[in-house]
């Protein structure tokens, strides 16, 4: 298996623009299948989850590929349903076809996509929002099938403000019959990239970055250019890395309105920001400074994916922080990793009391999930001596050639390719 390799105590410094969003791509992907035609969708990542996407276009019949950050898919000849459950298990974002499917066969036939690392991920709000809009779903056993005649415009109230069942709604109403309104609906910037992708394509929405979506069903949607939005949390995952390392990065091509409390937590733990348009210099000269207390939450709170990430920082602080996580209940499988380094950190519930260290030290450790796996990146850039991370399948699902981007900002990591065995 390929590993990484990292050399700490090297500060990062020098300039990197940040690549498009996965989170708002992979939706994005999922609703050109709406329409009949030739898409252009522009930087898009070059990631395993676009990958896996790309392969369940082809498999439901579309030509797709990526050329250079460019995805060319054409959608004419869609004409299966059926999402296949291997499918189905590598990438749970699969689920996104569901809206999509629905609309344009009235038919998707799907598996309930595994728990993970992070929680249970259920999918009832999906279901349920698609119910409402006139679909008839049969669960048998993990399978589902979902088919509809006709889909009508309906009042969805969500219980939570899911991401996914938000766009899922979304595009299922994009061409419903009549009016749909979603009430506490998310609110992330993927949520307006998708809104702002349909529109583009002959869609009525409006509301997308507010608690209140309003759908109006057109009859038809046609293919588009279009252009995904930066990733905010590659980027705050680097600016999380630069104070780290007492180091200093310029990001380039990054939306700092989509960063507003990851920028506040890194002030407050003492890191300078300079924000200039779509440039933004973070710059961390001595020790940060412990953060009282940090609770996860949607959009625009801290996010849930910044969180195993800024636990490293604020476990190299001066004092003891409190991290709360609120959106997922299994998401601090970090922690024992980063204990092994040297951090000081104590678990109880949906809570972590860290104590920061003078310093963390290299050791072998594993990732386990995405955002976990970029946490003990920057835990073995920060740490003295070499750092060997296992498992790092996890890490180019979010991060294109993670060891690239930091290379190029002076950090000492590469990546190990196994010697085949005789
Ligand atoms: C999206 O996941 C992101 N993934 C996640 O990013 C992100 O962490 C999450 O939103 C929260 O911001 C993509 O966009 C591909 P949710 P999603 O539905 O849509 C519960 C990363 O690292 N829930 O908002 O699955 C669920 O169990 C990934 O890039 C239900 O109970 O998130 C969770 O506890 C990780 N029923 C909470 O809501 C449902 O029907 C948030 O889930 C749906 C969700």
């Amino acid at each position: 298996m390929e590993k990484l390799v990292i050399e700490g105590g090297k500060p990062l410094s020098g300039a990197i623009r940040i690549h498009g969003a996965k989170n708002a791509a992979l939706p994005i992907l999922a609703a050109s299948i709406m329409a009949e035609g030739t898409f252009t969708i522009e930087n898009v990542p070059n990631l395993s989850d676009i990958h896996v996407m790309l392969g369940i276009l082809r498999a439901l019949g579309c030509r797709a590929e990526l050329v250079g950050d460019n995805v060319i898919v054409s959608t004419n000849a869609v004409h299966q349903f059926h999402i296949p459950e291997s499918l189905m298990n590598q990438m749970r974002s699969s689920i996104f076809l569901m809206g999509p499917l629905l609309s344009r066969l009235g038919r998707v036939e799907l598996y309930q996509p595994g728990g993970c690392a992070i929680g249970e991920r259920k999918i009832d709000l999906h279901l349920q929002g698609l119910a409402a809009l006139g679909a008839h779903i049969e669960e048998n056993g993990s399978q589902i099938v979902c088919t509809a005649n006709e889909l009508q415009g309906a009042e969805i109230v969500l219980d939570y403000p899911s991401v996914g069942a938000t766009e899922n709604i979304m595009m299922a109403a994009a061409m419903a019959r009549g009016m749909t309104t979603i009430t506490n609906a998310a609110r992330e910037p993927e949520i307006q990239d998708l809104q702002n992708f349909l529109n583009a394509m002959g869609a009525r929405i409006i509301g997308a970055g507010t608690d209140t979506i309003t759908i109006e069903g057109v009859s038809e949607l046609t293919p588009c250019t279009y252009r995904i939005i930066p990733d905010r949390i590659v980027a705050g995952t680097l600016m999380i890395a630069a104070a780290a390392t007492r180091g200093n990065v310029t990001l380039e091509k990054v939306c700092p309105a989509h960063l507003t409390s990851a920028i506040h937590v890194l002030k407050r733990a003492g890191v300078q920001i300079a924000i200039n348009g779509d440039i933004m210099n973070v710059c961390a000269l001595g020790r940060p400074k412990s953060v009282e207390r940090i609770v996860t939450s949607p959009y625009p709170s801290f996010p849930t994916d910044l969180q195993s990430q800024i636990m490293v920082l604020l476990s190299l602080a001066d004092g003891v922080s409190i991290v709360k996580e609120t959106v997922f209940e299994g998401r601090f499988k970090h922690v024992d990793e980063l204990s092994r380094m040297g951090a000081d950190i104590r678990v109880d519930l949906n809570s972590a009391y860290i104590r920061g260290v003078p310093r963390l030290y290299g050791a072998t450790v594993e990732a386990t999930d995405l955002r976990a796996g970029a946490a003990l990146v920057i835990a073995g850039l920060a740490a003295q001596g070499s750092t060997v991370i296992e498992q790092i399948h996890h890490i180019d699902r979010g991060y294109d050639r993670i060891e690239l981007m930091l290379a190029s900002l002076g950090a000492g990591i590469h990546r190990t390719t196994p010697v085949p065995t005789e």
